[in-house]
């Protein structure tokens, strides 16, 4: 189950008072003050503020404890997420654990491809999250300059260290 539908029913627990509200909630002011969050978000920087009120309609954002499990590998996967603050970790295999800091997101796989979750995510400090909804990811890729190249180049990123892995793994158990 994804995790703002966890939050919803309560199977995980959050913090309410840290919580913030849905971008796409509030008042006016509060909505300027969430645009102006989402422009320290590196990959929002080349964003014109209409950019980034299509973006803020858009997203949510929360703030979840540390240890949640924000993606479940095997699990089917419908929200891209972007880390704000605090750090995560991908486990992507037993051994190998990749850190994702603030600026980083996850959950892109799943997103593109509609296959399972390709590794687990998990809050290693309280982490605040952007998470966009599968139905709104082509909205985020129109709405920010730049998204699809950096996606790009991500994806390219993790599948090299995969492969890498695998390579190791394979002349580890050959015996090389
Ligand atoms: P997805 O498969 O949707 O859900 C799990 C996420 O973990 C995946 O998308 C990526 O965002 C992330 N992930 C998978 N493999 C790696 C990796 N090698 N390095 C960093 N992140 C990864």
């Amino acid at each position: 189950m994804e995790l703002i539908t966890r939050m919803m029913d309560g199977s995980i627990s959050y913090d309410p008072e840290g919580r913030l509200e849905p971008v796409t909630s509030g008042p006016g002011a509060k909505q300027e003050d969430k645009i102006e969050r989402l422009k320290e978000v590196p990959i929002f920087e080349g964003c014109s503020q209409k950019q980034l009120r299509s973006v803020a309609k858009i997203a949510r954002v929360f703030d979840v404890a540390a240890g949640t499990v924000l993606a479940g590998a095997g699990e089917a996967g419908d929200e891209f997420f972007l880390i704000i603050d605090g750090t995560a970790r991908a486990e992507v295999s037993a051994d190998k654990r990749v850190p994702l800091r603030p600026g980083e997101f996850f959950g892109e796989m799943s997103i593109l491809d509609g296959g399972p979750r390709s590794a687990t995510v998990v809050a290693d400090t309280p982490v605040r999250l952007l998470v966009i909804s599968r139905r709104h990811f082509a909205n985020l890729l129109k709405d920010v300059p730049g998204l699809t190249q950096i996606l790009l180049a991500t994806l390219s990123k993790r599948v090299r260290q995969a492969e890498e892995r695998a390579e190791r793994l394979g002349s580890a158990s050959a015996g090389l």
